[in-house]
């Protein structure tokens, strides 16, 4: 049987050329150069029927089900749409099974329009990551419009951004981190040592 993925990155973005989808592919293109395994969900990719409906028995849903359950962590990316998530996103969670994120790591990760509604990652997602079971959520990375410079068919996170970004995955690296990994009698100089900056 195949390695489980170790974290899961939900892109809940309509949009094909995303803000918030950008702040998930930095994060995550930074796990993988660590060596981290993460499968990439993207809400476009799944049926709108099945989220709709909340057909949460379907094949594609199940698939999403099975990806989570063996994992350590799952990162959440959401364009802030009427002060919460994405409709799509939050569809998604709630075809999810009761406690599917108890014993892991949540990491939130929005764009928004501007920072009037920075706290809608805490007052939104807050109650639904308690109801899915998380028994632990890092700290939200919240970015405005103006902090995000079209590149391509993405964006690119100013220095603030980049910086709470660096910030959280080393955190969320070091949650993942093998005990044997930590106990290196400095684990901040492993980390750096295999930290490659994008
Ligand atoms: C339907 C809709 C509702 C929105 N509501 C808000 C809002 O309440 N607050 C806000 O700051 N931005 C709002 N925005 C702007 C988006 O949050 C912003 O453009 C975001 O960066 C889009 O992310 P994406 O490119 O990943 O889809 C809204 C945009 C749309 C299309």
């Amino acid at each position: 049987m195949s390695q489980p993925y170790e974290v899961i990155a939900i892109s809940g973005s309509p949009s094909e050329k995303s803000r918030s989808t950008s702040l998930l592919n930095y994060y995550t293109s930074a796990l993988e150069q660590l060596g981290t395994r993460v499968k990439h969900i993207r809400l476009t990719d799944l049926p709108a029927k099945d989220l709709i409906l909340g057909k949460y028995d379907a094949p594609a849903i199940t698939a999403v089900h099975d990806a989570i359950a063996g994992a350590k962590a799952i990162i959440l990316a959401s364009p802030v749409y009427k002060a919460t998530i994405s409709g799509g996103l939050k569809a998604l969670l709630d075809v999810l099974p009761e406690n599917a994120f108890a014993h892991k790591t949540v990491v939130p990760l929005a764009s928004a329009g501007s920072s009037l509604h920075l706290l809608a990652l805490d007052y939104s997602l807050g109650p639904i990551l308690a109801a899915l079971g998380t028994p632990k959520v890092l700290k939200g990375i919240y970015a405005a419009q103006t902090q995000l410079t079209s590149k391509g068919d993405s964006y690119e996170p100013d220095p603030d951004v980049r910086a709470r970004l660096d910030h959280s995955i080393k955190e969320l690296h070091h949650t993942l981190a093998p005990a044997s990994a930590l106990s290196h009698p400095n684990p901040d100089a492993w980390i750096n040592r295999h930290f490659i900056a994008v």
